[in-house]
This record gives C-alpha cells, sequence and structure tokens, in this order.
C-alpha cells in the first residue's frame, strides 16, 4: 500500500512533508521517512514507526529545494529503520519512495549484482533506485534513465524521484495511484489529493505507463519517450475536511456522521419527485439479465444487500469478493452489468477485476466515495457516495453509504420512491442509537475481555452479521464469526463455551422466531446471548432495540451497534482505533 508524497519549488518542507504524510498514513503506518535537497545535498531521515515518530526525528529547518517523503504499509522486509523509505542508490545518485510491489525483484538484484550492486534492505524498492542509478550512469539523463528502468519493471510502481544532481522532482506511475498537484511557485505530487488540497485545486490524474518531471514551474509528463499535454482538473477542496471536530478518534466521528451522509445521499439522488440517476445507467440495469457486484472487505458486505435489493426486482444479481474474481472469473453473458462496490477506488484487487472487464468490452457502474480514483475514472457509469472523507481504518459511515445507494439505485431501476420514504425513518433511526450509544458501551464492557465472539442472524440480518463480524476483528481484535442462526449447530456449536459473547439480530418476521430458537439453543450451552431487535419484534431480556425502518434497511441499525460495539471494545481494551495494527485504509497491493 503505502502513501508517498513529494513537493518541489518554495515550500516549507518539513511541515508540507510531515502534515502531507500524516494525511497518508490511512495507507500504512508502520514506518516513514523523507528525504530533501537543500543546497545540493540531500539530507535523509528515515524512523521504524508511524508519522508523530518521524516529526519527532526531523529538527526543524528551513529552505530546500525539492523533497519526498513516505509511510509504510510493509510488503517485503519487516518494518524496521533499514527498510523503511526513501531508499537510495549504492553510489546515493537517487532517493526514491515507492508505493506498490516490484514483481520481478530477485531477478533484477540478481542482475544489479553482476553491475558490482551490493544491497542494504530486504525491499523490492531497492532495486528501483540502483536501476536508475545503473541507466543514469550510462546515459547521463535522468527522465531517458526512468524510462529505461520502467521497461524493465514488472508490477506496481508509483514513484518520487530525487536525483543527487538537481533540484527536480520526477515521477512515475504503473497501476499505482498518483496524482500532480499544481500550485504557484511550487509543484506537488501524491498518491491521493488530500496532502495536497491546503496548496491546490488543479490536478493531473496520472495514468500508467507516465513519467516526467516537475520544477517549481512546470509539470512535463511523458508516455514511452512522447511529450503529452496533460489534463488538468479543479477538485472541490472542502471535501477533504480532516478535522477530527473534538471528537477522540476519526472512526467515533464517522459512525455519527452515518444520518448526515444518508440525508446527503438523498439529496443527491432524488429531487422529491424523481430519481437523478443518468438514465442510460438505469436502462442498463433494467436491460440487464444478471446484476453482479464486485467487491471487498466491508464493500463486499455493503454488495451482499445490492444483490437482495436486485433480486426482490426479479433480476439474478450476485456478489463475489473482488481478490477471487480477478482470478477465477464467472464467464457473463453480454446482458451482464457489473458494479465495482469500493469505498476508496484504489482497491487493487477490484482493479484487477475491473481490468478484465474492460479488455473484454464490459459495461461497469463504479460506486466510490472517490472522485478520481482509478476505478471512479475508468468506469462506464459512476455513482459517488457524497459520504466526505473517511479516515479510519474502519469502514464504517462508507458502508451506511453503499447501502443506501444501492437501495436508491434498485428503486430508480424497479420505478419506485418508497425507499425515500424509508430514509427519513432510517436516518430517525440512527440518531436515536447515536443518542443511546452509552448502552451499547455498556455491552462492550462485558464483552471486551473475549476471546472470541459471534454474530448470529438470518437472511439480511446475517448479512450484518457479517459485517460487524469485521468490525470486531479489525478494531477490537477479537475474533469474531458470523454464522446463519440454523447453521450453528452443524459444526460450530461446538465452539461455544462458557460466557461466549453471541449477538443475535432480530429484524425479520419471517425468521424471528427460529432465530430466538437457535440462540436459545446457545444460551443453553453456557453462551453469553445478547439480543439485538427491531422495536416491532422486542421482546423482554432483549439487550438492545432500535426504532423500526423499512424492511432490508434493518442492517444499517444492526451495523451501527456492530460500529460501537467494536469501538467501544477497542476503547477498553486501549487499542490504536483508527489505525489498528497491520492494516491499511486503501489496500492497493495484491
Ligand atoms: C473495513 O473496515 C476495511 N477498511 C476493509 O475491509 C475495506 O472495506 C476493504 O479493504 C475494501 O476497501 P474499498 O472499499 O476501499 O475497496
Amino acid at each position: 500500500m503505502c502513501g508517498i508524497i513529494g513537493g518541489v519549488g518554495k515550500l516549507d518542507y518539513r511541515d508540507y512533508l510531515l502534515t502531507g504524510l500524516k494525511k497518508l498514513d490511512y495507507r500504512g503506518y508502520d514506518s516513514a521517512g523523507l528525504a530533501y535537497r537543500k543546497d545540493g545535498k540531500v539530507i535523509l531521515k528515515k524512523v521504524a514507526g508511524r508519522v508523530d515518530d518521524l516529526s519527532r526525528a526531523v529538527a526543524p529547518f528551513s529552505g530546500g529545494e525539492v523533497g519526498i517523503a513516505h509511510t509504510r504499509w510493509a510488503t517485503h522486509g519487516v518494518p524496521n529503520q533499514a527498510n523503511a523509505h526513501p531508499h537510495f542508490s549504492m553510489r546515493r545518485d537517487f532517493y526514491i519512495v515507492h508505493n506498490g510491489v516490484i514483481e520481478n525483484y530477485r531477478s533484477l538484484k540478481n542482475l544489479l549484482k553482476d553491475h558490482g550492486y551490493i544491497f542494504h534492505t530486504d525491499t523490492d524498492t531497492e532495486v528501483i533506485a540502483d536501476l536508475l542509478e545503473d541507466n543514469y550512469r550510462q546515459k547521463k539523463d535522468v527522465l531517458a534513465s526512468i524510462s529505461e528502468t520502467m521497461g524493465v519493471l514488472r508490477g506496481s510502481f508509483a514513484c518520487a524521484i530525487i536525483c543527487k544532481d538537481d533540484s527536480n522532482l520526477y515521477f512515475m506511475k504503473k497501476a499505482s495511484p498518483l496524482l500532480i498537484g499544481l500550485g504557484k511557485g511550487a509543484n506537488y505530487l501524491a498518491s491521493d489529493a488530500l496532502p495536497m488540497v491546503d496548496y491546490t485545486d488543479k490536478f493531473i490524474d496520472l495514468e500508467d505507463g507516465e513519467y516526467g518531471v516537475l520544477t517549481p514551474a512546470e509539470a512535463k509528463i511523458y508516455i514511452a519517450g512522447k511529450a503529452i499535454a496533460p489534463v488538468v482538473t479543479s477538485r472541490d477542496t472542502a471535501r477533504y475536511d480532516y478535522d477530527l471536530d473534538g471528537y477522540p478518534t476519526f472512526m467515533l466521528k464517522e459512525i455519527e456522521e452515518s444520518p448526515d451522509v444518508i440525508h446527503c445521499l438523498g439529496d443527491n439522488y432524488f429531487d422529491g419527485e424523481k430519481y437523478l440517476f443518468d438514465q442510460k445507467l438505469i436502462r442498463a440495469l433494467r436491460d440487464a439479465d444478471e446484476v453482479v457486484f464486485l467487491a471487498c472487505g466491508t464493500s463486499y458486505y455493503a454488495s451482499l444487500l445490492g444483490v437482495e435489493f436486485m433480486k426482490r426486482l426479479g433480476k439474478r444479481s450476485e456478489a463475489y469478493i473482488g481478490s477471487e474474481w480477478a482470478y477465477y472469473p464467472t464467464l457473463p453473458s453480454k446482458k451482464t452489468v457489473f458494479v465495482l462496490v469500493s469505498q476508496s477506488g484504489e482497491t487493487a484487487d477490484l482493479i484487477l477485476c475491473q481490468k478484465f472487464l474492460l479488455d473484454k468490452g464490459l459495461p461497469t457502474l463504479a460506486i466510490t466515495n472517490t472522485k478520481g480514483s482509478t476505478i471512479e475514472r475508468k468506469a462506464t457509469y459512476s455513482l459517488l457516495l457524497y459520504a466526505g472523507l473517511e479516515v479510519a481504518v474502519a469502514a464504517t459511515k462508507s458502508y451506511m453509504a453503499q447501502v443506501v445507494l444501492l437501495a436508491l439505485l434498485a428503486n430508480a431501476v424497479g420505478g419506485r420512491t418508497s425507499a425515500v420514504a424509508g430514509l427519513d425513518s432510517l436516518i430517525r433511526s440512527l440518531r436515536d442509537i447515536v443518542l443511546r450509544k452509552e448502552g451499547i458501551h455498556a455491552i462492550a464492557k462485558r464483552i471486551f475481555v473475549s476471546r472470541d465472539a459471534f454474530y448470529v442472524g438470518r437472511g439480511h440480518d446475517f448479512a450484518a452479521a457479517l459485517e460487524c463480524s469485521l468490525k470486531l476483528k479489525e478494531i477490537s481484535y477479537i475474533h469474531a464469526e458470523a454464522y446463519p442462526g440454523g447453521e450453528l449447530k452443524h459444526g460450530p456449536i461446538a465452539l461455544i463455551e462458557k460466557d461466549t459473547p453471541v449477538i443475535g439480530f432480530v429484524s425479520d418476521p419471517l425468521t424471528a422466531l427460529a432465530l430466538r430458537n437457535n440462540l436459545t439453543e446457545l444460551s443453553s450451552r453456557g453462551a453469553t446471548v445478547l439480543i439485538v431487535s427491531s422495536e416491532a419484534l422486542r421482546e423482554e431480556g432483549d439487550s438492545f432495540s432500535y426504532p423500526d425502518v423499512p424492511s432490508l434497511l434493518a442492517v444499517l441499525p444492526e451495523v451501527m451497534f456492530g460500529q460501537y460495539l467494536s469501538y467501544y471494545a477497542a476503547l477498553e481494551k486501549k487499542l490504536p482505533i483508527d489505525k489498528p495494527r497491520n492494516l491499511a485504509k486503501s489496500v492497493t497491493v495484491e
């Protein structure tokens, strides 16, 4: 994954690089480093820690001509100081930061060893620096060396590069995101717009195969040796709100933004009388004989609801995990519409799926929260979630927005407006939960010491259980499983011990009784059963209830309950809630 940032020209480098890096650490945070050139010398600092550790290690300085920085999510080599970026070539001609994976780095390393190169790290990145140097020593031209180097690299890379001989900022890109920001007297680049929005609203999205050079005055971009005219776009910088607004964590803030996000989504796609979706998209979905959802993690769990919405319209529909489908694609019919659901729009596994579909000339709909992201730009149709920036690694409000958008879309395809009426009750229900969150905190205090936990539901309640168990794992480090109520007695019930927490979701009258019976079977075996029910189905002894919402939308109050539960369990365990171990927000490597 990793986040990279660079700048050239008149800049406060310490502030730009460190503040910018902090905004990128959702992409990885196991080590960090920076390099800048000042008075013809390159100064390097790296730490085996987070950006805050780097900030403490970098003494205040002023001036500078060009700078790069990196926050790492380790793929090759443990997260120690040596493996932290920037990496430099053997003779220190080049310093680079890299996001991506060089698949053929072993063979390149052997080749470079034959040329006398000695390696100091376990990373795949070091070969890029040495290849640049090896080519530069022969060609005496940085851009030609970059082009030559790109020609032998296999895999993915977004790189920012400093050469010791000049004060330019060089870059190259393939299959990892990279964006240029155009300023006045300075130019910028980064893995996404967030670190640059305080400096500019003019951006260039780089495409695969592009490389070039930034000077304080201009951006020159090339592909295979030919200069290209860049497309400059403006972005609404207000969208990149990075403030905690008084909250202790982004996760809590983002959970509680959900009602407003849903409200905003309703306004964006419904004008009070009619839906505002592109009619071509609606026709394509109406004509489709199948709608296939592809997504990963939380977005996959949101897609399970997309499947249900489509099935209720009488459409065939399936959801597949992106990383699986990329290797085992089902052969689609010509009338299949593929829906790629991704908060970030940069998930590598999903980009692989999209490539396959693009090669086959099949239409895709991207549902993302990130305008200008790779998946959004390459899709035939695009719908934005308008959820605002989501900083915490845990997807919370983006899940809510995905499910609601899928509901609105299905309604538009079905020619109905009822989901809009349902939205008001949904927003009220979620606001009510926000007000009563201390009740969930009390439950978290009972279960946070547990090693294992189960979420149980049937139908759409099971889909909510899946997402909630993911939240409990990733934020609270509690091993959690989700099962359909009827399935436990076919094996998993053997894991139930005294006091094992089991959270049961009851919102469907069709299965409420059967599910309650399943839960009784578990409490008879010593489990601590905690039932979360809709008010209409509430029974005495239930642990938490929420105001009723229409049918499938019950997953949203249930998932909000699960988000709070994992949040408070992590709080009790004093865990790093916004940045859980081993994870990154945007999974940009396969
Ligand atoms: C969930 O909390 C995680 N952040 C993760 O499962 C995430 O949903 C997944 O990596 C997919 O990301 P995307 O929506 O940006 O494609």
